[in-house]
């Protein structure tokens, strides 16, 4: 596809020297000889980005990051949502290297254990017990296999309108890219829509006790319906199952309570990640006693074997977790993240009108969770317009596969990105008219759930 001029409108790039990408391309086809997929999660992968994009970083602090090219970005997103503070943020950087200069991993569980369960309770207010893992599938994973022995059943009830729960096969099994995974173990996800009670009912009258639990995101893009998730919890406790909120995405993001205290629903079980600590490797499974003490060693159950990892807790990931709640609680952060969102969304929403893209580009979600969707000509979802979107933020220095924004997005930056998305809105518009191929450099991007490249 032709190239398009590097004198474009819009925010010049924050690095200010014409981006070269020269150095990415060759760690490319290192990465891709010696990593399947070239990079060690689907969702940072080439596939994502267009062709003219930064492939690799070498660097970060705050919201800025530096290529191995050497070209300045402002990024949106950050570690997959979990660098919510800003890259290298000074003060869990230092309570993570003080920790493990005094040792991170014992022969025996490390103090730092209890005090960090005790933190995160208090902040949890549903929940009376808390198991720490160092990812969110192997947390979630926990919580189906807990409502399992719980409540004597198989099936699990996912929501299918959300886009992921796990890694593992009982998830895994339900998407497009599910080789591998046998369909028995498929068999016993079952799906249900969101914001449908009636929907969710119809599941639990065509299995009825099999159930064991429902497993979903209190919201994802689209705002629960008054009394929804009211109503799921209910229905839940009606049918004999636990309700498992998944709070990877909107816990400390939503509300420091997570998405059960925003929407004032507690569930049985929550799962969280991701915000935990700031980019440390630490997720969490919490719930009541009655069922979280069957990973314990005090009840006379058959045993759960419960989230039980060489690398569970290492202390310097618990100690930056700590910082990092000690930081969301005395520095309103989650109101900050709601403020700055509000901020880039007035901005996107008054590029949007004077590029006349309503129908074309929709921007979705809370403002602490700003998502995109972008649509062809006839109004469909497009990879290729997503691609180009993509490259010409990237032109103008700033890497958004999504709007999701950090407590390290100062006003200067929102700004920098407001007049970044003018500029490539404004391409994205003459795409639209005078079509696509003369403004997009190369292939499209595709989702990472597909079954074939
Ligand atoms: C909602 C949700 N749940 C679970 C996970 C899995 O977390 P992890 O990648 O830490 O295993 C993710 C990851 O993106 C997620 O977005």
């Amino acid at each position: 596809m032709a190239k398009v001029q590097d004198s474009v409108i819009g925010a010049p790039n924050p690095s200010a020297k014409p981006q070269d990408f020269s150095k990415s391309r060759d760690l490319q086809s290192r990465a891709h000889r010696l990593i399947p997929g070239g990079a060690h999660t689907y969702a940072k992968g080439d596939d994502q980005y267009p062709e003219r994009a930064p492939a690799f970083i070498v660097r970060g602090k705050g919201c800025h990051v530096w290529d191995v090219d050497g070209n300045e970005f402002i990024e949106y997103g950050m570690g997959l949502r979990a660098v919510t503070l800003g890259h290298a943020y000074q003060p869990v950087i230092e309570a993570a290297y003080h920790q493990m200069q005094l040792g991170s991993n014992f022969t025996r569980p490390a103090e730092i254990e209890v005090d960090l369960a005790a933190s995160f309770l208090e902040i949890i207010e549903g929940a009376e017990m808390v198991k720490f893992a160092t990812n969110g599938s192997d947390v979630t994973t926990a919580a189906v296999k807990l409502a399992r022995a719980f409540t004597g059943r198989d099936l699990v009830a996912i929501c299918a309108d959300q886009p992921f729960f796990s890694t593992d096969d009982w998830f895994i099994g339900t998407t497009e890219l599910n080789a591998g995974i046998p369909q028995s173990i498929t068999e016993m996800t079952l799906r249900f829509r969101y914001n449908d009670l009636e929907n969710l009912r119809i599941l639990f009258d065509q299995h009825p006790g099999r159930i064991a639990c429902v497993v979903m995101e209190p919201e994802a893009a689209i705002p629960p319906a008054a009394g929804y998730l009211q109503g799921v919890k209910e229905l839940c406790a009606e049918r004999g199952a636990l309700l498992i909120f998944d709070e990877m995405i909107t816990g400390f993001r939503w509300h420091l309570g997570g998405g059960q205290k925003f929407h004032g629903v507690v569930p049985h079980l929550s799962t969280f990640g991701k915000a935990m600590g700031n980019g440390f490797a630490i997720s969490a499974l919490a719930g009541p006693r009655e069922v979280m003490r069957l990973g314990g060693l005090d009840h006379d159950q058959p045993r759960v074997f419960l989230l039980s990892t060489t690398h569970g807790a290492e202390t310097h990931a618990l100690a930056a977790s700590l910082e990092t709640l000690r930081t969301y609680r005395e520095q309103q952060v989650v109101e900050f993240l709601w403020k700055q969102g509000e901020r880039l969304r007035s901005l996107i929403d008054q590029s949007v009108a004077e590029n006349h893209l309503e129908g074309f580009f929709e921007l979705m979600g809370r403002p602490c969770n700003l998502v995109f969707a972008t649509c062809d000509r006839d109004g469909k979802r497009s990879q290729f317009f997503r691609a180009l979107f993509l490259q010409e933020m990237i032109r103008r220095g700033v890497i958004a596969p999504s709007f999701v924004v950090s407590f390290s997005h100062t006003d200067s930056d929102i700004e920098r990105t407001g007049q970044a998305v003018d500029g490539a809105l404004s391409v994205y518009r003459r795409a639209l008219d005078e079509g696509i191929e003369k403004y997009l450099e190369g292939r499209p991007v595709k989702p990472v759930n597909r079954r074939f490249n």
